[in-house]
């Protein structure tokens, strides 16, 4: 198929939902993604920060190919070994060690919200100014960005809004609002333009959901997995969370997701408070063992810090400021993003805007070295002094 007829028929026939990049990705190998013309592009888009290990990664595609040979799907109303043995190394890699599959961000969110409303049997839900968390009804009711839920107001619960990194205002509302079920946090606001927080603030924030009885959920859906360098961010901050909902990296590109409980709170669920069909299934759960066992066994997550600082190293002359942690990267430009992804594109790179015209996202895998950093930031110099001139 051609270019302009995956182009065509995409458009004709699925739904307006999503601005596109003009491109076609047809393959994918370790950092690199080729369109339907046969042109590479470096990615540190990493698929919408999904890939930790790169594209196509031998291990996980050979678990998936193996698996999918012996057992391709039984849902959770029977026990599976694969299930049992990725529930285990989840558990040993995570700070939390009770476990929800599901098959996606939002899915994870609407369980962890589920949930704190049960154990707590409060509505209230508090999220952050700029936050992201999903686009189904109750985690876009959490979701900040007014374009996202403005046209669906009167169908979300209510939702409140906090300044992230303000103990005060936190403090305010939580000893003013006792019946607030969790305080759901995203502790990188990627979409946002990675905004982040002083540790100080995350470890601010545990004490006062102590002392309210109000509980902390970390959003980790881009952060989890180890792209920040830990496992869960939360680890470098000193704190546990309540809960913590992991998607994106976790299966490599293999549609799964996660919600990480206390044991405190896993042992108030019952029989039917949460469910899915797919949730758990085999192929998702080789990917995951796959990939969790390659981090580990590769030391991957002592990677992230690395890659962090090189790139800062290579684009110092350019960058007006370096945001996120790890494999969590926003850099702050002059000009507008929006005119230098499409050069960054023409040299082969892919890259993320944001919310913020002026942060570029990157989310590269945890298996990029100096060569890729290189021939990023030789075309990033070159896109933007081809936009300056
Ligand atoms: C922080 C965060 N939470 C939740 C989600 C929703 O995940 P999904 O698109 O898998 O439903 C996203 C998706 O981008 C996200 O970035």
């Amino acid at each position: 198929m051609n270019t302009q007829a995956i182009l065509r028929d995409e458009d004709t026939f699925l739904i307006p939902t999503y601005k596109k990049m003009p491109v076609a990705l047809v393959r994918g190998e370790g950092c690199y993604v080729w369109d339907s013309d046969g042109k590479r592009y470096l990615d540190f888009y990493g698929g919408h920060c999904v890939t930790p290990l790169g594209h196509c990664p031998s291990k996980v595609v050979d678990a998936i190919k193996q698996q999918s040979e012996r057992l391709l799907f039984y849902s959770n109303v029977v026990y599976n070994d694969v299930r049992a043995r990725v529930a285990r190394l989840l558990a040993e890699m995570a700070p939390l060690k009770r476990i929800f599959f599901c098959n996606s961000g939002t899915e994870a969110i609407e369980t962890a919200l589920k949930i704190a409303r049960k154990s707590t049997g409060h509505s209230k839900i508090v999220s952050m100014v700029g936050a992201f968390h999903g686009r189904t009804l109750g985690s876009l009711a959490t979701t900040w960005n007014p374009s996202y839920r403005a046209p669906f107001t009167k169908v979300l619960p209510n939702s409140h809004f906090l300044p992230i990194g303000d103990l005060v205002a936190a403090e305010s509302f939580l000893t003013q609002n006792k019946d607030t079920a969790a305080v759901l946090i995203e502790p990188v606001q990627s979409i946002a333009g990675m905004v982040g927080a002083p540790d100080e603030y995350f470890r601010g924030l545990r004490k006062l959901c102590d002392s309210t009885s109000t509980l902390l959920i970390f959003d980790e859906v881009q952060t989890g997995v180890g792209r920040t360098g830990t496992f869960s961010i939360s680890e470098q901050f000193g704190i546990v969370p309540d809960m913590i909902t992991l998607a994106k990296s976790l299966g490599s590109g293999i549609p799964v997701g996660a919600t990480l409980l206390s044991k405190t709170l896993s042992d108030e669920v019952q029989y039917g408070d949460q469910g899915s069909t797919f949730g758990g299934g085999m192929i998702a759960m080789s990917a995951v063992e796959a990939t969790l066992q390659t981090i580990r066994a590769d030391s991957l997550m002592d990677r992230a810090p690395k890659i962090f600082d090189a790139i800062t190293e290579a684009v110092k002359p350019i960058a007006l400021e370096m945001r996120g942690h790890g494999c969590l990267i926003g850099i702050r430009i002059k000009p507008k993003v929006s005119s230098i992804l499409p050069a960054l594109r023409e040299r082969g790179v892919l890259a993320g805007g944001s919310a913020d015209p002026n942060v570029m996202r990157l989310m590269p895998p945890l298996i990029a070295d100096e060569k890729h950093i290189a021939e990023f930031a030789e075309a990033f110099r070159d896109a933007i002094e081809d936009v300056q001139t």
